[in-house]
């Protein structure tokens, strides 16, 4: 049975919004109780430095961040549930995979970009006030994700591009080494795309419109209250297009719920009563979990022996998994030859080299060691598809090639990929 690995971490810079509920934890916790998932969850308080200059926030966020998961249902005997800065080697790898991700690269990062472009526009120097910690973002979080070689990672649809960032990592990194990362993908949970804030924007700290997930339920009503509306009066027919009320509703109801809440606007329901039944339909979902917070806030010492007993989970992956990096980079003892070494040099055999074509398709590669093309794929729709029929290859070689015939272009040299996907199979140091 193949397990799979989901892994996700969340910013310790604050406190954990509606937004980070039903985008991130929620469905996280929900994937880690399905059979054959083995889920990882961090404090990423690393990446917190970046924004966060005030320590005490980012001691108090991880105790609210850690109480929060362990409240919405995490069960830390089942998942790996660890503090970022608990793990050594996440640091370390970030270093080795700084080595190989061009600086082109992070140039085109998002937020950086963002920072840039306003600098520009305000006429100064487009790099005034950025740091190299927030320049380097992406790469501290691909090493999060390739240390445990997670094959999916939950997040908002402002981070599939830093997941894209992990897979490219991952790409250069075994290309120039060796297989040794598994490129993860980005999972979205679709029927939630991103939560809107108080005023109708995307729910962001930065935009400080959220709604804190724990507030006390009188606070939470007030909040609510507060959401921006159209000024359509009682009896007027409203539209759920674009309603951040309705959009609320909609990530905490059922399928039946918000039907029967668009109907509700469809038949002029008075703004005031719409919002009083989005809080008690959020309420009703949080009230139970707000007691185990409440609860949990009380004992700080046991989240952390909580994180402890995590970090020595992540570790007894992570330490080993350093230990092979290192070797394969040739950070290695000097008085210790490698007999293995000269028939396991990975970089002179082939690759896979999965990647995204001018028109938006996935498609895949296989090159020899000097970089010429032995096999080339037709295109995929999904980046899945792709990777299904690589690990097919790996796995089949030969009757994989006939299998896929339809998805492969005519193979000029059917010896060589012959050859190249043996030894692909062997086994590696
Ligand atoms: N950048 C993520 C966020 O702000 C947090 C994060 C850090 C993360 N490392 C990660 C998420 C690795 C997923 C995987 O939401």
């Amino acid at each position: 049975m193949t397990t799979t690995r989901v892994l996700t971490g969340i910013t310790t810079s604050g406190t954990p919004h509606l937004g980070n509920y039903v985008g991130a934890i929620r469905p996280t916790v929900r994937a880690s109780r399905l059979a054959g998932v083995e889920s990882f969850y961090f404090l990423a308080d690393y990446h917190a430095l970046i924004k966060v200059g005030d320590p005490a926030r980012v001691q108090r966020s991880t105790l609210e961040i850690a109480a929060t998961w362990l409240a919405c249902g995490l069960d830390p005997e089942h998942v790996t549930f660890y503090r970022q800065s608990d793990v050594p080697e996440i640091p370390e790898l970030t270093w080795f995979l700084t080595c190989v991700t061009g600086k082109g690269v992070l140039n085109r990062a998002h937020a950086y970009k963002a920072s840039v472009d306003k600098n520009t526009a305000a006429g100064e120097d487009p790099d005034a006030g950025v740091t190299a910690g927030l320049f380097m973002y992406p790469v501290l979080m691909g090493a999060d994700i390739l240390m445990f070689n997670a094959h999916q990672v939950p997040v908002g649809r402002d981070q599939i591009q830093h997941i894209e960032m992990a897979r490219d990592m991952a790409a250069s990194f075994n290309h120039l080494y060796g297989e040794h990362f598994t490129p993860p993908q980005a999972v979205i949970e679709e029927h939630v795309a991103t939560l809107p804030g108080l005023d109708g924007r995307k729910m962001s700290k930065s935009y400080d419109n959220t709604i804190p997930l724990f507030t006390p339920p009188a606070q939470l009503r007030k909040l609510i209250m507060g959401i921006v509306t159209d000024s359509k009066a009682p009896g007027e027919p409203k539209s759920t297009e674009g309603s951040a009320l309705f959009q609320l509703y909609q990530a905490f109801a059922n399928a039946e719920e918000t039907a029967e809440f668009a109907q509700a606007y469809a038949q002029g329901i008075a703004w005031g009563e719409a919002k009083q039944q989005v809080f008690e339909r959020l309420d009703q979902e949080i009230a139970p979990m707000r007691e185990v917070y409440e609860q949990l806030m009380t004992d700080p010492s046991a989240i952390e022996a909580t994180l402890k007993r995590g970090a020595d989970k992540a570790r007894a992956i992570a330490t080993p998994f350093m230990a092979q990096l290192r070797h394969a980079v040739g950070l290695r003892a000097l008085d210790k030859t490698d007999k293995k070494q000269k028939s396991t040099v990975k970089s002179e055999s082939a690759t896979f080299k999965q990647y995204r074509a001018d028109n938006g398709q996935f498609c895949f590669k296989l090159v020899d060691a000097k970089g010429g093309v032995l096999l080339q794929s037709t295109a995929f729709s999904d980046p899945k598809a792709a990777a299904n029929a690589i690990a097919l290859l790996r796995e089949h070689g030969k009757s994989a090639l006939k299998t896929l015939e339809n998805q492969l272009e005519p193979i000029p040299n059917i010896e060589a990929v012959l050859t190249a996907l043996s030894d692909l199979n062997k086994p590696s140091a």
